[in-house]
């Protein structure tokens, strides 16, 4: 196990302040990176866990502009609450920085500076897509085209999102502005490059030859992959007028390429919330891990490594335990298609349940494979692991000791073989679950934290003591200990993947939780202590708050089909006198009732204006009979008659049909006498 540094510095990916962030996020980047930091510290570990948001780049200015506001004023907006949405989720960041702070520009220009002084980079005066209507360059999310490597039509200029390649837009095959939607044309510009291609050797050696062991297979693999296919030149700079001016003077006009400066906010970061920032990035005995997403990878494991060596000050990540990719309901999340749980609203819905979502996102986690978060999932794991295990536990513990011994921990006396059997399976607890986190499997560390709770709750089952109170109260003092000290340690053991629980429990316990290395002591909560006041440390979803998420989802859906809707083409033209063969009339609805044995069909009687008359109409999903009496609506008056569920249907009521099937009247836009033709 790598506990031979001696201090830790962790970044987990720093969120676009483009928008909210959503199940996806913490599933696949913030919990694992707060899980890992705090058992850190509860380690006793020196160690600094630093974000802050990403404020620069095209996915702002696009936000922006949909949003009719300045960057700027997007930015201040998206932070504020993003930064407020890991509070409440307990994600103890020791900082939360934004990058367009005073340090991260001094930071990012001297990084920059240093590298061009260093005859880092190499200029390069090019062809790039240019939008002659909007007038500017397009770089990155300002185009999309065809991705080269696998044939996804929506790869953007910098990046494909579907394999993950990075990509300058001139590879693109069929490019297209996102802002006017137009062919882009080539025109002239200048801008700095990293040859990555001069970093090849090093990066095959330092991650092939270096990491194959200890990354991920998902990490490794993917960029074994890139160095396979080899490295080309990278564009840091972007014409562009939003972001980390080029501090160069010919540069006029131009930023640092977001992704240039995004992972220098790492350590502009560590600056603001340290004056020793220097020792958690340059000392070899640190330890750098950076806690991502699987679209982030090759900037996490290429680009930035190779800007870190070029500068040569810095020590490179350990690892980079990337996540895949979190499906909600089987559906891709996507932001743009409002397909999501979104982090603040899941705690209005759920308030005072972070735990909650913190437990299913870890046990769920998509660390080897995309997953999927269902909410059917999500109300078991609650109800059948959370409750019935973690929380019964603790809780019989807790009560049967309040009941027989007032809150005092009894003593234990001799111990049966079980006992002792218990005691020793306690102690290896710790040991387990932290191999587990040191090789940054969380699905698997929570898992052994359940067995352990399972553990305590077969040895309360086994061991009957509120049968055994009547026959044999001496045994029930040791059973009580043990299961007070099993509980001890789950408080410890806990904490980093439960962290209001455990202040919750600790509070019961009349204990702080304590450090990692004190769990699985036998004695943790000594005789003669006395305890808190019992209390549950997790309720019942019920069926109905998770039958209203769903229901929120499919409400999404259909607001999608709705606004993706493409009208159908128009049908063949027709001579007017076929037209004026139709009769169409308003006519009010006098009576209502639904055709008995039939789903969609109601019975109506119509005033034509020229008669009254029976029409079967197929709305009855749409319209209760008793709703619609008195409206007015077009009648087809000339339809042949029909029979329909043996009642004679004279004419058709004419509706409207929404892109989801829904049906609505077609009524006048004012009261009309009946019988008024429609023409
Ligand atoms: O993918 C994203 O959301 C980026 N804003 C992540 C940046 S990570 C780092 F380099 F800052
Ligand atoms: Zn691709």
């Amino acid at each position: 196990m790598a506990t031979d540094y001696k201090r830790y510095t962790i970044t987990s990916a720093l969120p676009y302040a483009n928008g909210p962030v959503h199940i996806g996020h913490l599933a696949g980047v913030y919990l694992p990176a707060d899980i890992y930091v705090r058992y850190l510290r509860s380690q006793e570990r020196d160690v600094k866990f630093v974000c802050g948001s990403d404020e620069h780049g095209v996915p702002i200015t696009i936000r922006a502009k949909k949003e009719g506001i300045t960057p700027q004023q997007a930015v201040d907006k998206y932070h504020e609450l993003i930064r407020n949405t890991f509070a409440d989720f307990n994600i103890s960041f020791d900082i939360y920085s934004r990058t367009s702070s005073k340090t991260h520009y001094e930071t990012a220009s001297d990084f920059f500076l240093k590298l061009y002084n260093d005859g880092k980079f190499i200029e390069q005066t090019t062809q790039q897509y240019y939008d002659e209507k909007a007038q500017q360059f397009l770089a990155d999310r300002y185009i999309v085209g065809t991705c080269p490597k696998c044939g996804n039509e929506n790869a953007y200029g910098d990046q494909c999102e579907s394999c993950g390649t990075s990509l300058n837009a001139t590879d693109l095959i069929n490019p297209k502005s996102t802002l006017s939607g137009l062919k882009p044309v080539l025109c002239e510009t200048k801008h700095w490059y990293l040859p990555l291609n001069e970093y090849e050797g090093w990066l095959r050696e330092w991650i092939v030859e270096g990491h194959k062991q200890d990354w991920k297979s998902n990490v490794y693999g993917q960029c074994k992959s890139w160095i396979d296919q080899g490295l080309q030149p990278r564009a840091v700079t972007r014409d562009l007028d939003w972001g980390v001016p080029v501090p160069l003077k010919e540069a006029e006009g131009k930023v640092l390429y977001v992704w240039f400066d995004a992972p220098i906010g790492y350590i502009s970061a560590t600056k603001d919330l340290t004056p020793e920032w220097e020792k958690y990035w340059k000392d070899p005995e640190t330890k750098l891990v950076h806690f991502i997403g699987k679209d982030n990878i090759v900037f996490h494991c290429i680009i930035f490594p190779a800007m870190l060596k070029a500068h040569g000050d810095y020590v490179l990540p350990d690892n980079v335990p990337a996540n895949e990719f979190l499906n909600l309901e089987g559906d891709k999340i996507s932001t743009s298609r409002n397909w999501a749980v979104w982090l603040h609203e899941y705690l209005q819905d759920f308030p005072g349940k972070a735990d909650v979502l913190r437990y299913v996102l870890c046990a769920n986690a998509p660390e080897t494979k995309d997953n999927d978060f269902t909410w059917k999932d999500f109300q078991a794991r609650n109800n059948n692991e959370l409750l019935a295990i973690l929380g019964n536990f603790i809780n019989r513990a807790v009560v049967l000791t309040h009941k027989y011994y007032e809150g005092v921990v009894p003593a234990r006396g001799e111990l049966t073989d079980y006992d002792k059997e218990v005691l020793g399976v306690l102690q290896n607890f710790p040991m387990v679950i932290s191999t587990y986190l040191e090789r940054y499997r969380f699905r698997d560390a929570l898992s052994e934290l359940m067995n352990l709770a399972r553990v305590g709750n077969k040895y309360l089952a086994d061991t009957e003591p509120w049968k055994l109170i009547k026959t044999d109260p001496e045994r029930v003092k040791t059973i009580l200990n043990i299961a007070l000290q099993i509980s001890g340690s789950l408080n410890i053991l806990m904490e980093p993947f439960l962290p209001d629980s455990a202040v919750r429990l600790a509070i019961m316990l009349e204990r702080p939780f304590g450090k990692w290395a004190e769990a699985g002591a036998p004695d943790l909560l000594p005789a003669g202590h006395i305890l808190g006041k019992p209390e549950l440390l997790f309720d019942k979803v019920e069926d109905a708050a998770v039958e209203a998420q769903v229901q929120k989802l499919l409400d999404t859906k259909k607001a999608n089909v709705l606004a993706n809707a493409v009208a159908a083409p128009a049908k063949e033209n027709i001579a007017f006198e076929d037209f004026s063969k139709i009769d169409i009339r308003i006519g009010t609805i006098i009576a209502a009732e639904k055709v008995a044995k039939t789903k969609k069909l109601l019975k109506l009687t119509v005033d034509t204006g020229i008669d009254q008359r029976t029409v079967v109409s197929g709305i009855a999903e749409y319209y209760a009979p008793e709703a619609i009496i008195g409206q007015q609506v077009s009648i087809l008056v000339n339809l042949a008659p029909r029979e329909i569920k043996g009642i004679t249907s004279q004419g058709m009521i004419l509706m409207a049909e929404n892109a989801d099937g829904s049906l609505a009247f077609v009524q006048p836009s004012k009261a009309v006498v009946n019988g008024g033709g429609v023409s």
